[in-house]
């Protein structure tokens, strides 16, 4: 019998799977909403498997109130930068994650959802409407900017990176460039996208796009001098994790006009949004839901019960990072 605990409820989709094997003992965090910290280390005692979320910091403390039994740590998340990856390698502890199409094909259409609310200003005219302010058409009036025939510049061309690049070249004819650590030709063979240094993309895109994971390489990628570089017509997307971005720069930049706007859905210190952040017309900001569609989140808990089956059953599991 192996125990598992889940710091808090995930779609059925993926519970369904667990519950049918017989030899789990399974234990649901039962209230919604993030796990104190207490009542987590205190949980885990004696588990073997815990499904976290991405709010769960897993680390070495965690590890410990579990007991060496633990041998599995499965995020359910795409990123994984709350668990302390080196810590799980030197016990052993495998930990996994939960990529796939589904949660690409969200995250991507999130990114163009706020593109394009950025561009038609619609939360800013949603907004306006609402307070009832609309007093007459005119010809001069919240004017934004087209998408079709503008530059994307991709930081990091991965699996989420390559789904928005498809639909807003398919879809838009929107010139691609990108930059990662290495090349990837698909995205360069479907889409056409150009590889190019960080500071040339920077320079040109009208859209920068984040899809890097958060790690002591890519912390605070964006700061002043790349803000500098971008265009002051430009705007940056941020779906990625808060802190590739440095918060407070990027806010004076934006009220500075120092680049047009931002469309965000994760922030430095989640679930804290500045206040600055909040009172500025030209961003754009969600709750880290970029991800959150049924089918997604549905994929996402089958991944993570995918991942637990098979470490069971003595395989390696599919999504396996260490
Ligand atoms: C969401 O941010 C994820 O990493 O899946």
């Amino acid at each position: 019998m192996k125990k598992i605990f889940i710091t808090r409820h995930i779609p059925e989709a993926g519970l369904r799977l667990l519950r049918k094997q017989r030899s789990l003992k399974i234990d649901v965090y039962e209230k919604d909403r993030i796990i104190p910290r207490r009542v987590l280390l205190r949980r885990v005692r004696g588990v073997d498997i815990i499904l976290s979320i991405l709010t769960d910091r897993i680390d070495k403390q965690v590890m410990d109130a579990a007991g060496p039994q633990l041998k599995l740590i499965a995020n359910f998340a795409v990123g994984f930068d709350n668990i302390d990856i080196n810590e799980a390698k030197k016990r052993g502890i495998t930990v996994t994650n939960t990529p796939g199409p589904e949660i690409s094909a969200a995250v991507a259409e999130h990114v163009l959802a706020l593109i394009f609310a950025l561009a038609h200003r619609i939360t800013e005219t949603d907004t306006f409407a609402r307070k009832n302010k609309y007093k007459g058409w005119g010809p001069e009036m919240f004017l934004g900017v087209d998408v079709a025939g503008s530059t994307l510049g991709l930081i990091g061309g991965g699996a989420i990176g390559s789904a928005v690049a498809k639909r807003l070249k398919d879809g838009f004819g929107v010139k691609i460039l990108y930059h990662d650590v290495k090349h990837n030709i698909k995205l360069e063979a479907e889409t056409g996208a150009v590889f190019c240094p960080l500071k040339t993309l920077l320079k040109q895109a009208d859209w920068v796009s984040l899809h890097v994971p958060l790690l002591p390489s890519t912390h605070h990628l964006i700061g002043a001098p790349e803000l500098k570089l971008m265009k002051k017509t430009a705007y940056l997307i941020n779906t990625s994790r808060g802190p590739v971005v440095d918060e407070a720069t990027l806010i004076d930049a934006l009220k500075n006009n120092q680049i047009a706007g931002a469309g965000l859905d994760v922030y430095e210190h989640e679930p804290h949004i500045p206040r600055a952040l909040r009172k500025l017309p030209n961003v754009v900001i969600t709750p880290h839901t970029a991800s959150a569609t049924h089918t997604s989140r549905d994929a996402m808990s089958r991944a993570a019960a995918q991942n637990i089956l098979a470490f069971t059953s003595g395989k390696t599991p599919p999504n396996a990072l260490s």
